[in-house]
């Protein structure tokens, strides 16, 4: 285990090179008041530079990220993200304003976000945009808000029911909840997608929206999508799109055009804006014109007369603000910057490099984990470890053991409709190489489950720490250390 810095400390040590000052200076008690002054030195760790050093250097290599290896984690689009987002994120132009600067000296970054709401209605055929949310799940708070609004603006007060299919990610449903609606879960065929019958009979006039994602959380594509809008809009409810799986088909089909009336887009996943580890993220909402008048205020507009960008702050029905100032700016800028370099076509050849590399991995690895439902998939897929139980390994012993091999584990045990599930999302910037090698090794894992389970039930072997209590963790982290 690795130990503290503090724990590290040896009294005396430090990491001064230099003499002490000979050039006078004022005593620390000469300015500050004796009553605001430390009564006892604080508990500083003491040791040498080295030491420093290698601390930190050594804490930044047990981190595991998509710079460091493969992270095929499914559902959540971990591509590897372009430095170059990075450069321009840091330009003092951007990372230097102050949210409160008049509108006339931030022309440029308000024309920044208003051409990403451009480009974002044109990827996914929607009529406008906002920016503000910061996460996917936050977009999806604000899309509902946005309907809700939008019945309530009809008197359709009744409307309190969000029909949700069974393989759905878990934020749809705590999201409706959190607007006041009950969920109707809609159970899946056995390819995978929606019941239509089973939708004919759950819609009504209580139908506020049915939120889905297509490809659906099984990567699947949800080919019956214009008769789910037809009957959906028939019944008086509105379509949400969760726009987190839209790696796999951009340039290809637009949740517009299917007949949604509401998407919200993670530009940490699709747009390559770094994510993991609760960083900032961004989900921006858009919307069909009927919603537009709901939008979170400010809007960013254009003036066609003074040719000027501004916040529109006149919008009186307005759902109000969703997130301080603008939104998480820096994210957007990263995804702007993306947006630029790939253009129209580099995103069409995204998604098919994502939904190629996808389908390359499954047929490798369906040879020894079975496939739930029968390709091919999108973006990604979904595999269960099942015939394995029979010998006492789980989809977590496998998960695990990857890890002694130097691979980030898949998402696991979701979809909750597959039993032992292992989520796989390969992304379109990993090589041939890469997955033959993260093959091999799922191979050999598959080999290991027959002859030798231990070895899995005891995995990992070869990290500082093996097994933690990940529910304790989640629910009492020690996140500070105490001085004795
Ligand atoms: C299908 C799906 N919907 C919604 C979300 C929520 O996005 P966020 O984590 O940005 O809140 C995720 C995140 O993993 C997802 O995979």
């Amino acid at each position: 285990m690795e130990k503290l810095i503090f724990e590290k400390s040896v009294e005396g040590r430090h990491g001064n090179y230099l003499p002490p000052s000979d050039v006078p200076v004022k005593q620390i008690h000469e300015l500050i008041p004796e009553e605001l002054s430390r009564k006892k030195a604080p508990l500083l760790p003491q040791l040498t530079e080295v030491e420093v050093v290698r601390h930190y250097t050594r804490l930044s290599q047990l981190n595991y990220g998509v710079d460091t290896g493969f992270y095929p984690l499914g559902s959540c689009t971990m591509k590897y993200n372009p430095k170059i987002n990075e450069d321009a994120a840091n330009l003092n132009g951007f990372s230097q304003l102050h949210p409160y600067q008049p509108v006339e000296s931030v022309q440029g970054a308000l024309e920044l976000m208003y051409k990403t709401q451009e480009y974002l209605a044109e990827i996914t055929g929607m009529d406008a945009f906002t920016l503000q949310p910061a996460a996917g799940a936050h977009g999806e708070l604000t899309g509902l808000l946005l309907i809700m609004a939008y019945h309530a603006a009809r008197g359709d007060f009744q409307r309190d029911k969000v029909l949700v299919p069974d393989s759905a990610h878990g934020t749809n449903p705590a999201s409706a909840t959190l607007v006041g609606c009950k969920i109707i879960e809609i159970p899946s065929k056995e390819n995978g997608e929606v019941d239509l019958e089973a939708l004919k009979k759950a819609v009504g006039e209580d139908t506020a929206a049915l939120m889905l994602t297509n490809p659906n959380t099984l990567g699947m594509f949800e080919t019956q999508i214009i008769e789910i809008a037809e009957i959906v809009h028939q019944a008086g409810g509105l379509l949400y799109y969760d726009g987190a799986n839209m790696n796999a088909i951009m340039g290809y089909a637009r949740p517009g055009d299917m007949g949604f009336d509401v998407v919200h887009l993670n530009l940490h996943k699709t747009f390559s804006a770094p994510h993991g580890g609760g960083g900032p993220g961004a989900g921006p909402v858009g919307v069909k014109s009927c919603l537009e008048p709901f939008l979170p205020k400010p809007v960013i507009s254009y003036n066609q007369q003074t040719q000027n960008y501004y916040f529109d702050e006149e919008r009186s029905q307005s759902i109000g603000r969703m997130k301080a100032f603008y939104g998480n700016f820096g994210v957007v800028v990263k995804a702007f910057t993306y947006l630029l370099m790939m253009g129209g076509d580099g995103l069409q050849e995204v998604s098919a490099k994502a939904v190629l590399n996808a389908n390359y991995l499954m047929n490798l690895l369906s040879k020894h984990y079975e496939q739930p439902f029968a390709g091919p998939c999108k973006h990604e897929f979904v595999l269960t470890s099942s015939p394995y139980k029979g010998n006492e390994v789980r989809t977590l012993d496998i998960a695990k053991r990857l890890l002694d091999y130097g691979f980030h584990a898949p998402t696991i045990y979701f979809p909750l409709i597959v039993s032992e599930a292992l989520m796989i999302e390969p992304t379109e910037t990993e090589n041939k190489q890469t997955l033959d090698e993260f093959a091999r090794v799922m191979a050999k894992i598959a080999q290991e489950a027959m002859e030798n389970p231990k070895l899995l039930q005891e995995a990992p072997h070869n990290t500082p720490v093996s097994r933690l209590d990940e529910t304790q963790a989640a629910r009492k982290p020690v996140l500070r250390w105490k001085a004795e």
